[in-house]
């Protein structure tokens, strides 16, 4: 039994193997994507579901509808798919129910399942759930290892076949998580020989565990391994259990992937009736001060970066350029009792000031520049001391008029046992979303449960980490990330949804401060990706005296953080990516191109820009000097009319990049 996408290429075909066990097959133009691959499901106190069922009953469905999100890569976002829904019951005794739902859209494919009420059963536990995806070829694959704590990993390159999880467990900050046999973590992208590009993920995390890939590197077989809980199970719900989506996008180009809206359009429309308070913005932090060691987050060590004089200096700052919000973290008690500590519980404090910040005083003269400020929750993973504070926290929040929160998970959870990305975290992590929303409350998440279009539900939820960011610059083992990272991570992490890089580093010597660690880009290359990574809560990360008298400044200050139309350009993973993406406000056009470690000239024609319209390009590209190792910061800015059906044309260093302003005249 088949399912078509609407534009007849993709087939998703249903089938129940001799045993009786539910299995599929995807294919596109008669092309076998994915060979026959199983379904099942194993319970604690319940026979497994693999074998011995039968068809009861199948229906099909088609929706088509244009929905317009709150914020985010596109005004309006079209929705057309056909669904095929199974109906399934055991041949024998206890004649369990089981419903499949399969999904064909153009450009990929979807399926979950469905245990409805069955009899006196009222709960069931998973052990695990068996969802297969049968490669047919030995795919080039990017990855990082299926951790079941932390998404903070250096992609892999390797083929399918050579995808070895464990041995990438290799970084001591990483050390405590757990990283089971051989898995990885999704979103995980792949490209066949033939160049066809596939990336697996899931769409609409609820009430359940995140879904790791079992790789079986001989059989070239991925299967699904859900992350566990401290009572070793990995799933405990009351029937009727909804699965999440598994998804599978398909792509001739890479970019393609990343115009794909399947993981949203696979999610519920929004629950909240106003969102008027939800506001895409930059904002600047008292935060990378710290991450360079100039300050501290506690106070005893007698370097505080969170003070009330710090803080006006950087509010006053932001009020001059412009940016309208500015984050504090370090602002309130438990700081000296954070990293490293096994006795969390109980330390942090979400109201109380240190007594050299004034936060009512602070909160004032922000107001009075007209500058808002982005609160912060550390919670050290210390969750039943978070959400026994939760509401005095949003309540303080909401009061000063705070209205954006970032919050935090450092550090294995407690209660011990469970992981950041099982089912106790995932309805924790959810609650804060809920929670938030009732305050009025905007949330990026770090150390987070990883995206999977659940914004579209909560348009609160409006960025989150759960990926190797600029911090790691700063400190990591390894001296900073590598020149390919950003060049990865639009092909692999930001097809879950958006991401807080915190791009904004002009200073990428990172001298005085880290003189052993640096930014391997140029500053064009820092700029381009305010419009390469989409995030709506979108940083300007470094110090005011190393943004002060930038002339870069000027792009991160103009460029959109909530776009009505985006189009990746060009891109091949982890050597070059162009994307230009249209302004909601101000409808001008912005692009931004990332460079590998080879010079390049790029050359890309004008033929988004409207017809008939004379713009201004102001360009911010790499100087003639440019090179990521010997002189990251020498950027040249130019001005030039152009038209649309022009082509720009512009040299990119090594490690260099693009970034340009299409100022309508
Ligand atoms: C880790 C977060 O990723 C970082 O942004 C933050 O500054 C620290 N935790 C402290 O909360
Ligand atoms: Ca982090």
């Amino acid at each position: 039994m088949e399912v078509d996408s609407p534009d007849g290429r993709i087939a998703l075909t249903f089938l129940l193997t001799e045993a009786g066990q539910p299995a599929y097959v995807l294919s596109r133009d008669d092309e076998i994507l994915l060979d026959t691959s199983t379904l099942g499901l194993s319970f604690r106190a319940w026979p497994d579901m693999k074998k011995g069922f039968r068809l009861v009953h199948a229906e099909r469905h088609t929706l088509e509808e244009e929905w317009q999100p709150v914020w985010g890569e596109a005004a309006s976002i079209r929705n057309h798919y056909n669904e095929l829904l199974v109906l399934l019951e055991e041949k024998q005794a206890p004649f369990r129910q089981w419903h499949w739902y399969f999904r064909a859209y153009d450009d990929g494919v979807a399926l979950r399942y469905v245990l409805p009420a069955q009899g006196e059963v009222e709960e069931v536990v998973l052990t695990d759930e068996h969802s297969q995806f049968q490669l047919t070829g030995d795919h080039q694959c990017w990855w990082i290892p299926g951790d079941w704590d932390i998404y903070e990993h250096l992609y892999s390159s390797t083929r399918v076949s050579g995808i070895d999880a464990l041995a990438k467990r290799k970084h001591p900050s990483l050390a405590q998580t757990h990283i089971p046999e051989n898995a990885v973590n999704t979103p995980v992208t792949m490209r066949s020989e033939e160049g066809l590009y596939l990336s697996f993920h899931e769409a609409a995390l609820t009430n359940y565990a995140g879904m790791t890939l079992k790789v079986d590197t001989n059989r070239l077989l991925l299967e699904s391994e859900l992350v566990g809980a401290a009572d070793g199970s990995k799933v405990r719900a009351r029937l009727p259990l909804t699965s999440p989506w598994r998804t599978v996008q398909i792509a001739d180009r890479a970019g393609d992937l990343i115009q794909s809206h399947l993981i949203l359009n696979l999610n519920e429309p929004s629950r909240l009736d106003s969102t008027g308070w939800i506001q895409p913005m930059k904002y600047m932090g008292i935060w990378w001060e710290m991450h360079l060691g100039k300050s501290t987050w506690d106070m005893a060590s007698g370097r505080h970066g969170a003070t009330t004089e710090n803080a006006k200096r950087y509010i006053d700052f932001c009020a001059r350029h412009g940016i309208p919000a500015l984050l504090i973290e370090g602002w309130n008690t438990g700081w000296e009792h954070w990293i490293g500590f096994e006795d969390r519980e109980g330390v942090f404090d979400f109201v109380t000031p240190y007594p050299d910040f004034d936060l009512e005083g602070v909160v004032a003269y922000a107001r009075k520049k007209g500058v808002e400020l982005i609160g912060h929750h550390e919670t050290s993973a210390a969750v039943t001391t978070y959400e026994q504070q939760m509401d005095t926290a949003f309540q303080l929040y909401r009061r000063l008029g705070i209205r954006a929160v970032k919050t935090g998970y450092v550090g294995p959870i407690i209660p011990k046992g469970e992981y950041h990305h099982g089912q106790y975290m995932v309805n924790h992590y959810r609650r804060v979303v809920e929670k938030a929303a009732r305050y009025g409350s905007m949330i990026n998440a770090h150390e987070p449960i990883k995206a999977t279009g659940i914004r579209r539900t909560w348009p609160n939820m409006m960025t989150r980490e759960g990926m190797r960011g600029q911090e790691f610059n700063a400190w990591s083992e390894e001296g900073g990330n590598p020149l390919e990272h950003t060049l990865i991570l639009p092909f692999t992490r930001m097809l879950a949804g958006p991401l807080d890089y915190t791009p904004g580093v002009f200073n990428l010597s990172l001298n005085p401060y880290r003189p052993d660690h640096r930014v391997r880009h140029t500053l064009a290359h820092e700029l381009a990706l305010y419009v390469v990574f989409y995030s709506p809560l979108q940083m300007v990360a470094d110090l005011p005296e190393h943004l002060e008298g930038q002339p870069g400044l000027e792009f991160a200050k103009s460029v959109g953080v909530d776009w009505s139309e985006s189009r990746v350009l060009e891109g091949e993973i982890g050597e070059y990516i162009t994307v230009a993406r249209r302004d909601k406000a101000s409808g001008h056009w912005f692009l931004g191109a990332l460079n590998g470690g080879q010079p390049r000239r790029l050359s890309v024609a004008l033929d988004f820009l409207e017809e008939a319209r004379e713009y201004v390009a102001v360009v911010y590209a790499d100087g003639p000097d440019a090179h990521w190792d010997t002189r990251p910061g020498d950027l040249e800015i130019t001005e030039q009319p152009v038209k649309r059906g022009e082509v720009l044309e512009v040299p990119l260093a090594p490690g260099g990049g693009l970034a340009v302003h299409f100022r309508p005249l």
